[in-house]
């Protein structure tokens, strides 16, 4: 397997076998790491620029970490500290950090921006997060369940909540991949686009995959391995949205009755930050404006047994680390 080279914009553009690949180079990575097995040698000299026009705790870190550990240095643009967008084109910036940087990554809007970027780009862009899709984040969370279950083909995996935004696209487009079983349980309102609903369906048909949607909580839950969720609003979306997000998302929240319902060997999944308690700055707005102290997932979930979100917190590290190694040439 060679990734040397490729970008790393979402997963669709990875075949199973690729992404197996990096989740068996995460897990020897992340061996190495708990061994205090250094890596320093395998891109020493190297550096990264990772553009944030979002914030991030897991991911910038991650990728800092990931890069210092196989040698690199690093270049974090804050959001609003570089020229890009305001005073210079992507394509201009692309062309400008690929004569510096072997690698960029980019945290921002929309999906066409760090495509663009990448077309520019003389070294591999990594997407950090766009308004459409999350593939980092997909690879921690099939490391964790892969950790977890020992597998993944035939994972059952639920996702509640704004399915149409970049984890519920993601974790269909990857279920799609890996021959999981994904269920989208919230409102019609929050389905994903039909367009990528159609493309993931034609991949889980070669798969083993499936691709389903409900409106029904109980439904959507029953007896599923995984049960995943994500904030109701996210970064970039106006503060007027959450009284409605509120409103037809609560029924999707991620309460005791609902991992009861998936069954006694069930997960639940987070790609943080989530609001399970009054310990947020908009955590405590929401509650005094709308009354609520818990949203997407209640803190009894979220503190239980049954809560692998740390776990799929550190794999962002480790699953990073492999990206940068594999599409800089192991
Ligand atoms: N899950 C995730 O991307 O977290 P950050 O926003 O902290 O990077
Ligand atoms: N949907 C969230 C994910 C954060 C990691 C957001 O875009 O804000």
């Amino acid at each position: 397997m060679n990734l040397k080279g490729r970008d790393f914009l979402k997963l669709l553009d990875f075949t199973q076998e690729e992404i197996v690949y990096l989740l068996d180079l995460a897990a020897e990575l992340k061996e190495k790491k708990k061994n205090g097995i250094l890596v320093d040698h395998m891109h020493r000299g190297k550096n990264v620029a990772l553009i944030f026009e979002k914030a991030s705790t897991r991911t910038r870190c991650s990728f800092e970490v990931a890069a210092h550990d196989l040698g690199m240095g690093t270049t974090y643009l804050e959001p609003d500290s570089s020229q890009i967008g305001k005073k210079e084109s992507v394509a201009d910036t692309a062309r400008v950090l690929s004569s510096m940087f072997e690698g960029i990554e980019y945290r921002g809007f929309d999906q066409s921006i760090v495509e663009e970027l990448a077309k520019y780009s003389k070294v591999p862009v990594w997407n950090g997060l766009t308004n459409e899709f999350h593939p980092t984040q997909m690879l921690a969370d099939l490391l964790t369940i892969r950790e977890h279950f020992g597998y993944l083909k035939g994972i059952k995996l639920t996702y509640m909540g704004d399915a149409r935004y970049n984890m519920g696209n993601s974790y269909m487009v990857t279920c799609a991949k890996m021959g999981m079983h994904f269920t989208a349980c919230t409102t019609e309102k929050y389905f994903p686009d039909q367009a990528l609903i159609e493309e993931c369906r034609a991949i889980a048909a070669t798969t083993g995959g499936s691709i389903t949607f409900t409106e029904d909580a109980f439904e959507g839950t029953k007896d599923v391995d995984v049960v995943c969720t994500d904030v109701w609003v996210s970064m970039g979306e106006p503060d007027e949205v959450w009284e409605e997000r509120i409103r037809e998302l609560s029924p999707y929240q991620v309460n005791k009755a609902i991992m009861d319902n998936a069954g006694e060997t069930a997960i639940f999944m987070h790609c943080l930050p989530a609001f399970h308690d009054l310990n947020t700055g908009i955590g405590a707005k929401i509650a005094e404006k709308f009354g609520i102290t818990e949203m997407e997932v209640t803190d009894e979930v979220f503190e239980s047994g049954k809560s692998l979100v740390f776990q799929e917190a550190e794999n962002r590290m480790h699953t990073i680390k492999a990206v940068i190694a594999a599409t800089l040439g192991e």
